[in-house]
């Protein structure tokens, strides 16, 4: 998980222990991506929001050798109490040239939303030559059930939602451009609707994934928020009692040309 979950611009603070209860998933569903990565013994593998580790654990599981990175230091701290070599850092500014056979990233790009050009930019960089880019990240529509509730439920208190939305979900297309113009060949990419049980209510989720917009009221009102926005998406999100999150995927490979 990379940008297990959740991971992001410099300084952003996450919950290790929020994220290890109701984040899971992230890492769980991320697996079946190892299978478009197809790492090898011997690789060197940059794991962009590396998150917690959960994931980058697995793709070590194939003998590459593979370092985390992420913009938060507890999840840092928390991929290095697995043994991962996990280092804190802006995916805005990364500080690698021509060091990887592959970077990875999982629910993570959409956490990058100053400048989505810098990263691949980064990533660019980071690649030898012929590396390639395998990624998931949110897409266009990406949770949108509780992105509007959370924009309603802000706007209703009077706070311009729009400035305070941490997400960047770009259309397929939007994405394929943006990579072609950091000067990759798209090998593939796919976006698809991937409906993803909760462990709970949609409380926990927000706690762990939607901070900045909590963040944008006192805590004296966040229980309020969180209630407000439970029963909005209720109707929608919830199927024979369980909560099913209304996630979009996007997903590529894309190869940095070989000289
Ligand atoms: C995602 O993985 O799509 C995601 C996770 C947390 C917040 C927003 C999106």
């Amino acid at each position: 998980m990379n940008a297990s979950p959740t991971k992001p611009a410099a300084g952003q603070v996450w919950s290790a222990e929020h994220y290890a209860r109701n984040g899971r998933f992230v890492a769980e569903f991320g697996a079946s991506l190892i299978d478009w990565l197809l790492p090898v013994v011997g690789e060197r593998v940059l794991d962009l929001g590396c998150g917690d580790g959960a994931l980058t654990e697995h793709v070590a599981e194939s003998g590459c050798a593979i370092i985390g990175f992420d913009a938060s230091q507890e999840l840092v701290t928390a991929a290095r109490a697995r043994g991962i070599d996990a280092r804190l850092g802006d995916g805005h500014a990364l500080p690698f040239s021509a060091e990887f056979d592959a970077v990875f990233s999982n629910a993570a790009l959409h956490w990058m939303k100053r400048d989505p050009d810098a990263v691949l930019r980064g990533v660019a960089q980071a690649l030898k030559p012929g590396g390639r880019f395998v990624a998931e990240m949110g897409g266009a529509g990406n949770v949108a059930s509780i992105r509007g509730a959370l924009h309603e439920a802000l706007v209703q208190r009077g706070v311009a939602a729009t400035t305070v939305d941490p997400w960047y979900f770009p259309t397929l297309t939007d994405y394929r451009e943006r990579l072609q113009n950091a000067g990759f060949d798209v090998l593939r990419i796919e976006s698809y609707a991937r409906p993803t049980p909760l462990p709970g209510a949609v409380d926990g989720w927000l706690t762990t994934f939607a901070k900045q917009f909590l963040s944008a009221l006192p805590e004296s009102d966040h229980a309020d928020l969180i209630a407000e926005v439970r029963e909005a998406v209720r109707p929608v999100l919830v199927r024979d009692g369980i909560w099913i999150a209304d996630y979009i995927r996007l997903r590529f490979v894309a190869v940095k040309p070989a000289n």
